[in-house]
């Protein structure tokens, strides 16, 4: 038997079209750790469901079209099993299982449940279900056994959460089935929106992978830049501008001099936009590429999904019976 690589499990909720503050914040590091572990990549649609769960129409259809971005970013399905956590039924076994052992004080005091409460607008969050959310995220991890999660910087408590829940679960049945998880954070600043607010579709502050030039270029022309420069010949706060922000994210080799320029009143801010107009076309052209030469079809999409499905189900499958045996269900 070939000595098994460290497993990594991440996700991302279906709920809309990919920007590139997907590209820098999560699937750029989810292409590069193929090279050295063992990668599970899936379409969180249960959690999707749980905050969309009143207009759900669409979720199918950003399932696909954000696989086909992943796909052209690099994730690879023959290295990595890519899959729909819907196809996948063990994830809700185990999250019932988790539910039982889980302290109902464990779940009220994760911080993103507060703040969603309170946060999202227009959608009633106060179901039984989300309070579950960080719940059903342990079951993905445990199942698939994965050490490493790469995640951003708000799922680090349900990181914790599901190290509790493999202590508790070894308390209990006296069975070491789990490693505790660990996050994996990105080194990529979340990235604002091309006005400074959150970067969201809703917002259409976002450059998406799917856009073409012109509609890239139209959007970094209105992006916010430095407000505290008002004639070319001041000197410019890179630090504060949003445009320079995406340099460091975008060119990190250029973007140095870039900054220096602009301290310097070297590069005034139409050069900026528009160079960083041909940083962000060059940045997602792959995904233009791929999309244009019809490589992955719909129905590729879906076969991969099928094929990663089945792996993923594999594993599943076996750990469901050592939970089951744990548990004294078997
Ligand atoms: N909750 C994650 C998010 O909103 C998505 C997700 C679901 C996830 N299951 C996961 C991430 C398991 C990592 C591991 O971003």
């Amino acid at each position: 038997m070939t000595p098994a690589r460290a497993r990594v499990l991440s996700g991302m909720r279906p709920t809309g079209a990919l920007h590139v503050g997907h590209l820098a914040g999560a699937l750029r590091n989810w292409a590069a750790l193929q090279e050295t572990h063992d990668c599970f990549f899936m379409v969180a649609d249960w959690h999707a469901l749980m905050s969309e769960y009143e207009h759900p129409d669409r979720l199918g259809e950003f399932a696909v079209s954000n696989v086909t971005d992943w796909l052209a970013c690099g994730i690879d399905p023959k290295r990595s099993v890519i899959f729909r956590q819907s196809d996948v039924p063990e994830h809700l076994e185990l999250y019932a299982v988790l539910s039982m052992i889980t302290p109902l004080g464990w779940v009220e005091r994760v911080p993103t449940y507060k703040e969603q409460l309170r946060e999202v607008a227009g959608r009633d969050l106060a179901t039984y279900g989300f309070l579950g959310y960080p719940v059903l995220q342990a079951a993905d991890i445990l199942l698939y056994k994965a050490g490493v999660v790469p995640v951003g910087e708000d799922q680090v408590p349900h990181l914790e959460l599901a190290r509790e829940i493999v202590r508790r679960f070894k308390f209990l049945y006296r069975r070491d089935l789990f490693p505790e998880p660990q996050p994996l954070l990105t080194e990529a600043p979340r990235l604002a929106g091309t006005d400074g607010r959150k970067m969201s579709k809703s917002y259409g502050n976002t450059i998406g992978l799917a856009d073409d030039e012109a509609t890239i270029r139209a959007t970094v022309q209105q992006m916010v830049t430095d407000t505290q420069r008002i004639r070319m010949t001041d000197p410019g706060h890179p630090e504060t501008c949003f445009v320079c922000q995406y340099w460091k994210v975008f060119a990190p080799g250029r973007a140095p001099q870039v900054w220096e320029e602009c301290r310097t009143s070297q590069r005034g801010c139409a050069q900026n936009k528009r160079e960083l107009a041909d940083v962000l076309i060059e940045v997602t052209a792959p995904m233009r590429r791929a999309r244009a030469a019809g490589g992955y079809s719909e129905a590729a999409v879906r076969a991969i999904l099928q094929d990663g499905a089945e792996r993923a189900r594999a594993v599943a499958r076996a750990t469901m019976r050592q939970v089951r045996e744990a548990v004294g269900l078997a």
